[in-house]
C-alpha cells in the first residue's frame, strides 16, 4: 500500500509504521538499516503524520562534530517545528554562542567546559519544549537521524586529549559515551520521561557502535528495530510508479526484476527507473541496460559513499581487511562461504588472526554490507555487489 500526503509518499511501509507507532506509546527506539533503505523518508513521514497526540521533530546530525553544534541543530529544529518559541531559540543560541569558541573543545571561565554548558542548554530546551506542548499534544517525539556520524566525530581523538595515543583514544570514547549517557538521562528524567520519546537512527548497527565505546547500557532502554528492504510487491509497485511518472509502462516481470536487482532498496529502484531509456514500454532487458548505466565508469562515484569513504572513516587500519572480504564476497550473487572468507582474511603474510577476521565479518554484517545466510555471506544488494566487483579494489 502507498501512504502519502503532500510531501512524502512511502511504498510498503504501513506495517512498519504501525509497529513503530505501537512502540512509541511505551518507549523509544533504535531504527537501523542500510544506507538508502528509507530511514530518513520514514522519519520525515512521521514528522508530517505523527501518531495521534504527538509532535515529531527530526534532526539530522550528519556532519556535526561536537556537542554544541548538535544542540544548536536541535534547537533550530524545535524552533522550525514550533515546539520552541523564537525568543527562547534566540536565547539558547546566544548562550551556546558564548560558550562556542572556534569550533574546538574549549574550557570556559569558571572551569565549566562548553560541552557541559551545551548539555545544560539542551536540557532546558527539552524542558521548555515539553512544557509548551499544547493541550491536544501529549508527547514530543525527537528523532535524531544519523547519530553514528556524530558519535564517530565525538570519538575521534583530539590534540588536547593528551600525547599518548591510548589516552587520546580513551578520551574520545569517553566523549561519545557521555553523549549517549546524556541522551539517556534526558529521556529518563523525571517530568520528561512520559512526554518525550526518542528515536535514534543510523546506517550502522548502533548497538555494535555503543558496545565498541563501552556504552551498551546507555541504549538498553531503546527497542532495536531494523528497517528491512521493501517486499517484492511493494518494490515492484514503486518501480512502476516511477516509470509511469516518466510516461512509460512496464510489465510485472520488468518491475520485479528491478526490485530484485536493487535488493528492495527504494533508492536503487528509483535510480533504475530514472536511468531507463525513454520509450513507450520497458522490458526486463531495459532494466539490465539501466543497471549497466548506473555501473558505468562515469557513474562509478554513485556507490563511493557506501564503499570506501565509509569504511575508511569508521575503520581506519581495519578497512583494508574489510575491503578484501567484500571483494571476495562480490564474485557472485550467492556470496562466499565463511571458510572461503576466513582464508582470504588470513591470507599469507597478513599477520591477522582468526578473531580479527571474524570480528571484521560481524562488523560488515552490522553495518549492512553483507547478509549472513546459513554459512554464507552475500551483499545486501545485487547492484552494490556488481559495483564492488568492478570498482571495489580501486
Ligand atoms: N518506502 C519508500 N517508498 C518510496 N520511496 C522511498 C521509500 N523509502 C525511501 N524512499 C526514497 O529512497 C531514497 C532513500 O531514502 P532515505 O530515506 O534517504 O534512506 P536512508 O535514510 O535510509 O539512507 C529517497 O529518495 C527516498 O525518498
Ligand atoms: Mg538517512
Amino acid at each position: 500500500m502507498v501512504l502519502h500526503n503532500n510531501s512524502v509518499s512511502l511504498f510498503g511501509r504501513d506495517a512498519t509504521l504501525a509497529a513503530i507507532e505501537e512502540r512509541l506509546r511505551v518507549g523509544g527506539l533504535l531504527l537501523v538499516g542500510p544506507r538508502r533503505i528509507g530511514k530518513t523518508a520514514l522519519l520525515k513521514y512521521l514528522c508530517d503524520q505523527p501518531p495521534r497526540g504527538s509532535v515529531a521533530v527530526r534532526v539530522d546530525l550528519e556532519g556535526l562534530d561536537d556537542v554544541a553544534s548538535a544542540v544548536e541543530r536541535i534547537a533550530e529544529a524545535f524552533w522550525r517545528a514550533e515546539v520552541a518559541p523564537k525568543k527562547l531559540f534566540a536565547e539558547r543560541m546566544e548562550e551556546l554562542r558564548r560558550v562556542k569558541v572556534g569550533g574546538v573543545f574549549e574550557v570556559e571561565r569558571g572551569g565549566v567546559d562548553r560541552a557541559e554548558s551545551a548539555w545544560d542548554a539542551l536540557e532546558a530546551l527539552f524542558d521548555d519544549a515539553v512544557k509548551r506542548l499544547e493541550k491536544k499534544h501529549t508527547q514530543l517525539i525527537v528523532m535524531l537521524d544519523e547519530l553514528p556520524w556524530w558519535l564517530d566525530a565525538l570519538a575521534a581523538p583530539r590534540r588536547d586529549d593528551g600525547d599518548d595515543a591510548g589516552t587520546r583514544e580513551e578520551a574520545g570514547r569517553a566523549r561519545a559515551r557521555q553523549a549517549l549517557a546524556q541522551l539517556r538521562y534526558l529521556r529518563q528524567r523525571d517530568g520528561l520521561a512520559h512526554r518525550l520519546r526518542m528515536v535514534l537512527t543510523g546506517s550502522v548497527g548502533l548497538s555494535g557502535l555503543a558496545f565498541a565505546i563501552g556504552a551498551s547500557a546507555e541504549l538498553n532502554d531503546l527497542e532495536p528495530f531494523e528497517l528491512r528492504p521493501l517486499e517484492e510487491e511493494d518494490g515492484a509497485a514503486l518501480f512502476e510508479a516511477e516509470v509511469s511518472a516518466r510516461g512509460m509502462k512496464c510489465e510485472d516481470a520488468t518491475s520485479r526484476k528491478a526490485h530484485r536487482l536493487a535488493g528492495g532498496s527504494p533508492h536503487w529502484i528509483k535510480q533504475l527507473a530514472a536511468k531507463a531509456k525513454r520509450q513507450p514500454a520497458l522490458g526486463p532487458e531495459d532494466v539490465d541496460a539501466s543497471a549497466e548505466l548506473l555501473l558505468s565508469p562515469r557513474l562509478r562515484h554513485l556507490f563511493q559513499d557506501e564503499a570506501h569513504h565509509h569504511l575508511e572513516r569508521r575503520h581506519g587500519e581495519h578497512a583494508a581487511l574489510m575491503r578484501s572480504l567484500l571483494s571476495a564476497a562480490s564474485a557472485s550473487d550467492v556470496g562466499a562461504t565463511r571458510s572461503a572468507l576466513l582464508s582470504v582474511g588470513l591470507g599469507a603474510g597478513s599477520g591477522r588472526t582468526r578473531a580479527d577476521v571474524e570480528r571484521a565479518l560481524v562488523q560488515l554484517v552490522d553495518e549492512f554490507y553483507l547478509d549472513p545466510d546459513e554459512d554464507r555471506f552475500r551483499f545486501t544488494n545485487p547492484l552494490f555487489r556488481r559495483w564492488w566487483e568492478r570498482y571495489g579494489s580501486w
